[in-house]
């Protein structure tokens, strides 16, 4: 009993603890094939889309929930960026775990006004 209690403290301790880096590393994996960090070339940058993700979502549970759920699922009816589906076409739907997603959406939120690469040398 007291030993499993130990071991939950350790987990919760090491989620918040590696929460940013590990967001960084499975955003770099994931994601960074066809979102630059700041440049539009074949998907919207990282930038414009966490920032206008955070100017129509108010929190930082909002933001994570919306996110995660279009990258779960993408579908033109749940888009809030429609002229880049237009320029882009939507995107596909790519089996991500959705704790996944939550690590990347929290990481993204944290770092909206400085996101470069910090995994890679
Ligand atoms: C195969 C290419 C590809 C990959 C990989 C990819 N995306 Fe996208 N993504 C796109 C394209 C193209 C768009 C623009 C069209 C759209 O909005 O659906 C887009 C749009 C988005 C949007 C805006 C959704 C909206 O409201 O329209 C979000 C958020 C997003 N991507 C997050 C991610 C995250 C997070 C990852 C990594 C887990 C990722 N994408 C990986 C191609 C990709």
């Amino acid at each position: 009993m007291q030993e499993s209690k130990l071991l939950l403290s350790l987990a919760l301790l090491g989620s918040s603890l590696y929460a940013q880096p590990v967001g960084a590393l499975l955003l770099e994996g994931n994601c960074i094939t066809c979102h630059h960090y700041t440049k539009d070339i074949s998907a919207p940058s990282l930038t414009r889309v966490t920032q206008h993700y955070k100017e129509v979502y108010s929190s930082k549970k909002l933001f994570v929930d919306a996110l995660s759920d279009f990258v779960k699922k993408p579908q033109e009816q749940h888009s809030i960026m429609l002229n880049d589906v237009k320029t882009y076409s939507l995107m596909p739907e790519l089996a991500f775990e959705r704790s996944t997603l939550q690590l990347i959406a929290e990481y993204l939120y944290d770092n909206a006004e400085d996101l470069t690469p910090k995994t890679l040398p």
